[in-house]
């Protein structure tokens, strides 16, 4: 695991993910808790009312002075991911269908405006320096300009949300170090400061976006207004960090996994109505989440192991997308596949954004190879030393 953790293990943890498979469906993991290895046992653990997610009341059972007890991750267990039912229920039906045809219909003119423009950056950084980091120019910005015109927040808010996000991400880290704590706690109260006034703000002068109209759903079911803000707060916290560094590096992998399928690439450019299975099998293939947490709520056997309640389950997503019993030859990057993938999660907290994040990465892809013929990645990409959250910091690509 601490392979997995360094940048070396980033750039390829497949190969890692194939040796623990070696070891068994279920691996007993040294630090506590064990490994879930096939597509079978991590989607049956993601669909089961067995399994719950870390809440407040598990965190508060494993006593003080833990990583649990953080305040980055005391305000992960009251957003959307830490909550069960029915709590969870409840709040994930006030949002209501965040991304149905009509939303995704009205955000594809925005979003290819947005990719257009990025690209024209792009552009002009290979015109002038002759070499661009895609990740940074476009990967970066496309997912926060996104969120902001659907959130109606400002452009120049975008910087300090990628790196409140970045900071909180941290928290959800397998086993995160004291300083990487303490960035999250310290984005945690950057979010509080942001999203507060915006909350109030929004309720003072609504307007016709979502935001003003969760409020809206929210003052009807809380008559304490305290209560109705602290829950919007979670709320809306979550959905921007959810979906910046999720996306972002979901839209790099895809320049980096098709430069080095560069038959799949070429063949795409003669057929770009095939680009969301290239998007869907970029997701199977190299997933921006590579594993999500649950516990037992009660004692149980999986895959012949006795757990305990209250112990807890790795549900190694992106190596489930890489069990060669649900997918054939799964090193092959092939977009004619049509199995199921875990990338988005399953079960009660499937992904909110996942049609977002495709229509991104299909608009983005789409304008890409039909504007750069020749792009090519000149340098191998440098990922950030993680194992839950995959991160290409830089990604540099050239024309030929
Ligand atoms: C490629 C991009 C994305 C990936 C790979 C991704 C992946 C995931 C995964 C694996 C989960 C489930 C976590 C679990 O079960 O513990 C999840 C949940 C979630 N995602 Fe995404 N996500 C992406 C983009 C987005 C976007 C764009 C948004 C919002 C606009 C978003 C909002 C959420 C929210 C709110 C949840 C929590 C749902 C719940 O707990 O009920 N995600 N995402």
């Amino acid at each position: 695991m601490s392979r997995l953790r360094s940048s070396r293990g980033q750039s390829n943890p497949y190969s890692i993910y194939t040796k623990l498979r070696a070891m068994g469906d279920v691996v007993p993991a040294p630090w506590g808790g064990y490994l879930l290895l096939s597509h079978e046992l991590c989607d049956h653990v993601l669909r089961s009312r067995k399994w719950a997610t870390f809440d407040a009341e598990w965190r508060a059972r494993q006593g003080g002075g833990t990583r649990w007890d953080a305040p980055a991750s005391i305000m992960l267990s009251q957003s959307l991911q830490g909550l069960n039912p029915p709590v969870h229920t409840m709040q994930r039906r006030t949002l209501g269908n965040v991304f149905d045809n009509a939303t995704l219909g009205a955000l594809r003119g925005p979003v290819t405006r947005i990719a257009e423009t990025l690209l024209d950056r792009l552009a002009e950084q290979l015109r002038t320096a002759k070499e661009a980091d895609f990740a940074t120019t476009v990967g970066e910005e496309m997912p926060a300009a996104t969120i902001s015109h659907w959130l109606r927040l400002p452009e120049s808010d975008h910087d300090l949300l990628k790196a409140l996000t970045h900071g909180q991400g941290l928290a959800q880290e397998l086993l995160p170090s004291k300083s990487q704590l303490a960035q999250a706690n310290e984005a945690a109260e950057g979010l509080r400061t942001y999203f507060t006034p915006l909350i109030s703000e929004r309720r003072r002068t609504p307007g016709d976006d979502v935001l003003s109209r969760w409020i809206r759903v929210w003052d009807e079911i809380e008559p304490d207004r305290a209560v109705a803000d602290e829950i919007l707060f979670h709320l809306v916290m979550f959905i921007v960090i959810a979906s910046l560094e999720t996306t972002s590096t979901l839209l790099s992998n895809m320049v980096w996994v098709l430069d080095q399928h560069p038959a799949v690439l070429s063949w795409l450019r003669s057929h770009p109505e095939q680009v969301p299975r290239a998007v869907e099998e970029v997701l199977r293939y190299d997933p921006p989440i590579h594993l999500t947490t649950r516990v037992a709520t009660e004692d149980t056997v999986l895959g012949g192991f006795h757990i305990s309640r209250d112990e807890v389950v790795h549900v190694m997503l992106a190596a489930a997308n890489h069990d060669p019993a649900h997918h054939p030859s799964p090193e092959t990057f092939d977009i004619q596949r049509t199995e199921s993938h875990l990338a988005f999660g399953g079960g009660i907290h499937y992904c909110i954004g996942a049609a977002l994040a495709r229509l991104e990465a299909t608009v983005l892809l789409t304008s890409l190879i039909r504007r750069f013929p020749t792009l090519r990645v000149s340098v191998p990409p440098v990922w950030e030393p993680r194992v839950a959250f995959r991160r290409l910091t830089a990604l540099y690509v050239t024309e030929r």
